[in-house]
């Protein structure tokens, strides 16, 4: 018997604030409508175990938690989604979208928390080791603007500011040169899409890259 083909697996990533959640739902709509088998999915979390750490590392009352901390605690609920989530559905051959994955941790912890990617690294040969996004779209944003959308999403919401959203305009520059960087450093993976547009444009040039990325696969 043949063995089946893995599947796809495409992230999206950026700042807070980018619109990032928005494009990955209609993405999803897409991918579905064109009759791809689609898991939809998210970072920090996918799993039950994940979203209980998710609540830990966005609750704002988690002020004290260690950057080292943080690092590992979105690794744990990273190797729970590889095993329980992304890894099964590769297998079955499915299209895996995540609403962010590793590159997140380069960009936050490694960039934005000062760890060094050479640590995330390290933590990532282990836990992630082969299993890495075919395809990444990194939404992109001033964290000036970024930011300010962010807060008028939680005036909206009347919600509080998640631990992220809270820290400082250089904590979300160092961030987006995190992912800027990220995006230098391997241009075959990792493609920027400019945020600062109407969600419909933004939209249609994420689809042309997908549709684009699965045709290749498919040839
Ligand atoms: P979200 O708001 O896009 O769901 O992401 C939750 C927050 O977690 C966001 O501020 C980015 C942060 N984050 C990290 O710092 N490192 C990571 O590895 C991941 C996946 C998310």
């Amino acid at each position: 018997m043949k063995a089946k083909p893995r599947g796809f697996f495409i992230t999206l990533e950026g700042i807070d604030g980018t619109g990032k959640s928005t494009q990955f739902r209609l993405l999803v709509k897409h991918l579905r409508s064109r009759g791809y088998c689609v898991c939809a999915t998210r970072e920090p979390g996918g799993t039950h175990v994940g979203e209980q750490i998710r609540r830990i590392l966005l609750a704002s009352r988690t002020a004290s938690l260690a950057p080292f901390a943080e690092l590992a605690l979105m690794y744990a609920a990273r190797a729970q989604h590889l095993a329980e989530v992304v890894r099964p559905a590769l297998a079955r051959g499915e299209v895996v979208v995540s609403d962010r994955f590793n590159d997140a941790s380069f960009a936050y912890q490694g960039y934005g928390r000062k760890l060094g990617t050479a640590t995330v690294r390290a933590l990532d040969r282990v836990i992630c080791g082969r299993t890495q996004p075919d395809l990444t779209l990194v939404l992109d944003l001033a964290p000036r603007l970024a930011l300010g959308r962010a807060h008028g999403r939680e005036v909206c919401r009347n919600s509080t500011r998640g631990r992220f959203e809270a820290q400082g305009m250089k904590f979300h520059e160092r961030v987006r040169a995190g992912y800027l960087a990220i995006a230098r450093q391997d241009p075959r993976r990792v493609r920027l899409v400019r945020a600062d547009r109407p969600i419909a444009e933004i939209q249609a040039e994420i689809r042309a890259l997908v549709d684009r990325f699965l045709a290749r696969r498919h040839a």
